[in-house]
């Protein structure tokens, strides 16, 4: 064989070689918001002591991580921040231990430091002490009187989307998963609840155990501790909260069984073993956060009327959408998002009819025209595939990954009939479930196992122009409902004059209000609002989206009867979803910028750091 022959044999051989090893192990996508090194050394469990310090707010901690994949190796790379690491040990079998001179890299704001941990090719074992500390973004301790009962602290966290590193020492990137167990102390008489399999009743010594079996990613590791009692939904769910409001919560939650049997008729069995929600405290930042097997809820959905428990669908989809199959890195977000609103509106639409998810949808279609209005609609954080790299992953938290994720699965699901969609995604999560999905790969399989069989498809959906293109594409299916078309028909009546008595509002749900305040025109004056207040009592509403839209308009409309109300909201609710409209609007409107800096003042210390992060910024507020 001659040099050039042997040259190209060579070649050849070692492309073949490259494209099989590519075949069998995906490269493990790189993450911009991880300092993590799994190409070298990836970690695959984790057991966890924690020990809760209520009066001084921080988790004195053990993490031991057993690592995986060990490619020679030179260093374990984990993510921290704000943590106190006391002291870092290696192991080859987990008992005969070894000092371990770590370093911490340079303070990035938004990353943290990484936390470099010298290995060998035997390392097994890396054991980690450490403290949290005040700083950490993931946790908010409560003080009783922000509790239900008024009785006893409270701790919850917040993992999502880059904060497990402030509470644990990780590899905090969603493409990479482990299994944990866990022992938490509490203070006697409080439960202990996380993203694992939980008990229903108060240990007596304040001593938990915990296992999670299946593998999740950092940012599903959940904690929470309080006084905490178990209601049963039925056979595999059920509900925990504070005493005083577990019964308000069974009431609200009582479909969340039927909401599980229609899931899995929709896209295959539910992998997690139990399904449970935990009602949290009102500064929760979120409506709701998917933490595999312990969903975490905000009491504000607790309306009285179970009016607002699609969030309840939309976390419970997650443990498809999200947790079975997860986005590779928070560029890929809108997969999470995007296919659990169009998943939520489907379990919805089941649960209460055609109507019903057509006003969510129409909901979802308004919240996406305002955000590419406010973002600009060449804006490149109007694209699907976003570039997050440099900023902090809680800025692509925009109606962009949910609701225009949301109407390109619904322009799929036109475009190719519902059947055949839907049997491509009972196929994709089954095929994708416990691995990570990157955008590319999800319309390489988009393509390949789905629109092929629909000649022309491609082009009619406009694939490349929702995924990569900027704003809202034209062929968006508009939904209808025919309950909105009758709001907006009242809100035309009523400015040409008709009594508020006569609208036809007396059957209206609180979506129904929503829509009739969405709907009334911008110049709209304080007079007028008095006038619907007076009849509607809007400003008294107890329903917490209502609540949130009615005083948008007020501070708008400069209604200032509604400024009790307002301040009293916003020193209790601490959902960012609320909190930034409301602060927005009161900092963007004549004589109410004020008003905004003195709530904030008096609110600020009761907000999780998520919440205080995020509002500080839109009130470039400074101590
Ligand atoms: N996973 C999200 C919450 C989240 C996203 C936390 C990104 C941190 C970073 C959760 O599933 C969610 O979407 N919650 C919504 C619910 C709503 C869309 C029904 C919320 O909290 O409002
Ligand atoms: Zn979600």
């Amino acid at each position: 064989m001659n040099t050039l022959k042997a040259c190209c044999v060579f070649l050849m051989i070692t492309a073949l070689m490259a494209s099989c090893s590519q075949t069998h192990t995906p490269a493990i996508p790189s993450d911009p918001h991880s300092f993590s090194n799994p190409e070298e050394a990836f970690v695959e469990h984790l057991s966890l002591s924690l020990v809760v310090n209520m009066e001084e707010k921080i988790l004195q901690g053990e993490a031991v991580w057993m690592i995986g994949k060990n490619r020679n190796a030179k260093e374990l790379i984990l993510d921290t921040k704000e943590l106190e690491i006391l002291e870092v040990q290696t192991s080859n079998d987990g008992q005969t231990k070894t000092a371990a001179k770590f370093t911490l890299g340079p303070k990035d704001p938004i990353l943290g430091e990484a936390l470099h941990i010298p290995i060998t090719a035997g390392t097994r074992f890396v054991h980690i002490r450490y403290n949290t500390t005040p700083g950490a973004e993931a946790l908010q301790f409560l003080p009783p009187a922000q509790t239900h009962t008024g009785r006893s602290p409270f701790l919850l966290t917040q993992s999502q989307a880059i904060n497990a590193r402030t509470w644990v020492p990780c590899q905090d990137s969603p493409g990479l998963r482990f299994t944990y167990n866990a022992t938490v102390t509490v203070p006697k008489g409080l439960l202990a609840l996380m993203s694992a399999e939980n008990p229903t009743q108060v240990s007596p010594d304040g001593v938990y155990q915990f296992q999670m079996t299946q593998p999740i990613p950092a940012y599903l590791l959940a904690l929470a501790v309080g006084e905490l009692t178990f209601r049963s939904l039925g056979p595999n769910t059920g509900v925990y909260a504070e005493p005083t409001l577990i019964d308000k919560a069974a009431y609200e939650f009582e479909e969340v069984n039927d909401m599980i049997s229609i899931a899995e008729k929709l896209y295959g069995p539910y992998q997690w073993g139990r399904y449970d929600i935990v009602v949290l405290p009102p500064s929760f930042p979120f409506g709701g956060m998917e933490n595999p097997r312990l969903t975490f809820a905000t009491p504000t959905i607790l309306a009285g009327d179970r009016s607002l428990v699609a969030l309840v669908a939309h976390e419970l989809a997650h443990s498809w959408s999200g947790n079975l199959v997860t986005n590779a890195t928070w560029n890929d977000f809108w997969l999470n998002e995007g296919f659990t609103v169009y998943f939520e509106n489907r379990i919805m639409e089941a649960l209460k009819g055609a109507e019903y998810a057509n006003m969510l949808a129409q909901i979802s279609l308004k919240d996406l025209n305002d955000e590419v209005r406010d973002m600009g609609s060449d804006s490149p954080d109007t694209k699907l595939a976003i570039d997050l790299a440099g900023t902090n992953p809680d800025d692509g938290v925009t109606s962009i990954a949910y609701d225009k994720g949301f109407f390109f699965l619904k322009t799929i699901e036109k475009t190719v009939g519902r059947e055949a969609f839907d049997a491509f995604l009972i196929d994709y999560f089954n095929k994708n479930a416990f691995k990570t999905m990157t955008t590319d790969e999800f319309v390489a399989i988009l393509r390949e196992d789905l629109l092929v069989k629909f000649p022309g498809s491609e082009e009619q959906i406009g694939v490349d122009n929702w995924v990569y293109g900027t704003g809202i594409p034209d062929n968006l299916p508009i939904p209808q409902s025919d309950k909105f078309t009758n709001v907006e028909k009242a809100v035309s009546a009523w400015i040409a004059g008709v009594d508020e008595g006569d609208l036809g509002s007396d059957e209206w749900t609180s979506h129904e209000w929503l829509h009739f305040i969405h709907s009334l025109p911008d110049g709209i004056d304080a007079k007028e609002l008095g006038r619907l207040d007076s009849v509607f009592h809007l400003t008294a509403s107890t329903n917490s989206e209502v609540q949130a839209a009615w005083y948008e308009r007020a501070i708008k409309s400069n209604y200032l009867k509604a400024k009790p109300a307002i301040r009293k909201f916003l020193t209790t609710v601490g959902r960012r979803k609320f909190l930034m409209p409301l602060y927005g609007a009161m900092k963007n409107t004549p004589g109410w910028e004020q008003t905004a800096l003195d709530i904030y003042r008096e609110a600020r210390p009761r907000y999780h750091p998520i919440s205080v992060i995020s509002v500080d910024q839109l009130l470039s507020w400074q101590e």
